[in-house]
């Protein structure tokens, strides 16, 4: 036999088969990477397969958090965002792969602020992003969502973090560091909130108080696990 007229359909096949292989291999990669802020690039998805089962169903519901009202800004959190559209969708998710979802509770910072009209909002936007990346490679931002400034400059920018250790891990960096320092600079005003979300057993009820609040809680009831 000739080998000859069997080679470039072997040579087909093979090349077949590894891309059958190499798109397999790629979309399993890709499905646990979320993306959870506005950066889509690979360094600012989360790595769902490298956090547990009640922080990744979060990470996913939360890719549904929208502000009710275009006065987010100045709107009490948890009145600003769709919690209940959240909650029921991660209900719902726990439930579609019966998952019984423990007590967890997350931890939120809200920054709101104020800039100038007028002010370069490109240079903040590049030192955010830095800060951003850090905050993802420093492990387990689970959602981070900022909106533009209204008329008056007034904007809000949240982080969903797994922990406050977590989000201690994130500030330390050095993109996170120049980028609290230019926004001393730039920022008219600006305040930090420090907020838990509690999420109860089997996600039946939920909650956003004042962190120190829940930090209060946990002493009274023993510091049970959350
Ligand atoms: C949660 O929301 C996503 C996005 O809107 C939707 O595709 C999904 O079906 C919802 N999950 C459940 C279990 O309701």
């Amino acid at each position: 036999m000739h080998p000859f007229p069997l080679r470039p359909l072997t040579f087909t096949l093979l090349t077949f088969l590894l891309l059958l292989l190499t798109t397999h291999l790629t979309s399993t990669t890709a499905s646990s990477k979320l993306q959870i802020s506005p950066y889509s690039s690979p360094e600012h998805l989360l790595d769902l397969s490298t956090i547990t089962r009640p922080h990744a169903l979060l990470a996913l519901a939360l890719q549904d958090m929208d502000p009710t009202t275009p006065a987010y800004a100045l709107t009490p959190y948890k009145a600003a965002f769709n919690w209940p559209h959240v909650m029921s969708n991660l209900s719902a998710r726990a439930a579609a792969e019966d998952f019984h979802f423990p007590k967890t509770k997350f931890y939120i910072i809200v920054f709101r602020s104020q800039i100038e009209p007028g002010t370069n909002r490109h240079e903040l936007g590049a030192m955010d992003m830095v800060a951003h990346r850090e905050a993802v490679e420093s492990g387990w931002l689970l959602k981070y969502w900022f909106g533009v400034p209204d008329e008056l400059g007034y904007n809000l920018a949240t982080c969903v973090w797994r922990d406050i250790k977590d989000a201690r891990r994130g500030g330390r960096g050095k993109g996170h560091q120049a980028a609290m320092k230019a926004v001393r600079g730039l920022y008219k005003k600006w305040e930090v909130e420090r907020l838990a979300l509690v999420v109860g057993e089997g996600v039946k009820e939920w909650d956003i108080v004042k962190w120190e609040e829940a930090a209060k809680e946990e002493e009274v009831n023993g510091g049970g696990e959350l």
